[in-house]
């Protein structure tokens, strides 16, 4: 018996060291890395400014309650609005706390200024995460299993489907959360229009539009975030992941007159938005900015796309290669839950979804190179599995 919970199946190998899009385990063997942590790493691994950022910080203060002034919060928080639309920041410490902090907004914002009654759609295939009710709001049943009783409050809708959205709509519901694209459902895109349609429904109800940018945000996609493709305003939207480069840092950003629901007392973490977790954010949105690292995915997605429909002709069993930037799904017509363990021969860390979706998602300061390596260690692992 290990003493760490077994929530995980954890493959056979300890990172120890990691510098750009490279890792390497504890007996000094390189890995190409194509998970990036699952989309956390997008300027790659121990980006030197995120560092020095992170070793200044904790030469003067680690940590001081939200009970007092945080001036880098400050700072982080107004660019993040700056680079998005007039919103103000909660600050927490991961994805589910974010959407937890979304949803705890929605209901207090419906229940004392809009008077809507509280329920939030959500669709089907979606995943917002791991506590009680951001897993009630995600759209597969596994993560459920067994947490009876859940929360009250979440109606689920078929992906894609604007029409069902509609016919769901009535006066108990105050709005509808969703992912540009869905990542952990296996790298599903919308149809193309989807996000406006949906906008346009939240206008003509009064529904609040929430979007889970927990891993298309921070470039991911290409844009900053990804709701940025169909050029709409969301009224909330949720940050984690690649927001600290890797250092644990989670943030909901709602439009003020919706965050005036939220008084001194209504909300809380006592992490949230720490001065060293706010140290790392603010160098990695700098960097974001300042170096336009959406169009570096953009780019690098665009290219490493076209290299894998290259190779797809060799290989029957995949159905479709599908993303946006640098978050690629490829689909097989089979189980390839194995590729992960076949990879790390092979020297790379690779991630599937949903048991057939090979998901590549490598920092977004990938070279080209480094593309041609992954791809051509995808081909071999494929022929070697005669897929
Ligand atoms: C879209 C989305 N929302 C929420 C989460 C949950 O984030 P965390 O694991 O940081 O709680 C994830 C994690 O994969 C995610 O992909």
């Amino acid at each position: 018996m290990g003493y760490v919970m077994e929530t995980y199946s954890r493959l056979p190998v300890s990172l120890v060291k990691g510098s750009g899009c490279r890792v390497w385990d504890d007996t000094g063997r390189e890995y190409l890395d194509m998970v990036a942590g699952i989309a956390v790493c997008n300027l790659g691994h121990c980006h030197s400014k995120v560092a020095r950022a992170l070793k200044d910080q904790a030469d003067e203060l680690f940590h001081c309650s939200n009970l007092y002034r945080i001036p880098k919060q400050e700072v982080l928080a107004r660019m993040i609005s700056e680079n998005s639309f007039p919103a103000q920041v909660f600050f927490c410490n991961s994805g589910a706390e974010a959407n937890e902090g979304a949803i705890k907004l929605v209901r207090r914002y419906c229940n004392t200024i809009s008077k809507r009654g509280p329920k939030i759609i959500t669709l089907s295939g979606s995943f917002h995460g791991r506590t009680l009710a951001t897993l009630t709001a995600t759209g597969q049943d596994k993560v459920k299993e067994g947490f009876d009783p859940l929360p009250a409050g979440f109606l689920s809708v078929p992906f894609g489907d604007i029409d069902a959205v509609a016919e769901a709509i009535d006066d108990s519901v105050g709005a509808v959360m969703v992912e540009p694209i869905q990542g952990e459902g296996g790298v599903r895109i919308p149809p193309a229009g989807y996000l406006r349609k949906l906008r346009k429904l939240c206008d003509e109800s009064g529904l609040l539009l929430v979007i889970d940018e927990v891993q298309t945000g921070m470039a991911r996609t290409g844009e900053l975030f990804g709701y940025m493709h169909e050029d709409i305003v969301p009224d909330a939207i949720t940050l984690a992941k690649a927001l600290g480069n890797g250092f644990p840092m989670g943030a909901l950003v709602a439009r003020p007159d919706i965050a005036e629901a939220f008084a001194p007392g209504s909300h809380a973490s006592t992490f949230g938005g720490n001065p060293l977790a706010v140290a790392a954010s603010l160098a990695t949105f700098s960097v974001m900015v300042e170096e336009d690292v959406p169009k570096m995915s953009r780019e690098t997605g665009a290219y490493l796309q076209a290299e894998i429909e290259e190779i797809k002709r060799l290989h029957p069993s995949i159905k479709e290669i599908r993303g946006k930037g640098l978050l690629i799904g490829i689909e097989f017509d089979a189980d390839i839950s194995s590729l992960p363990k076949d990879g790390l021969a092979k020297g790379a860390l690779l991630n599937v979804v949903q048991k057939n979706v090979l998901r590549l998602v490598p920092p977004l300061v990938i070279s080209k190179g480094e593309c041609d390596e992954a791809v051509s260690i995808i081909d071999s692992l494929l022929k070697e599995k005669g897929l």
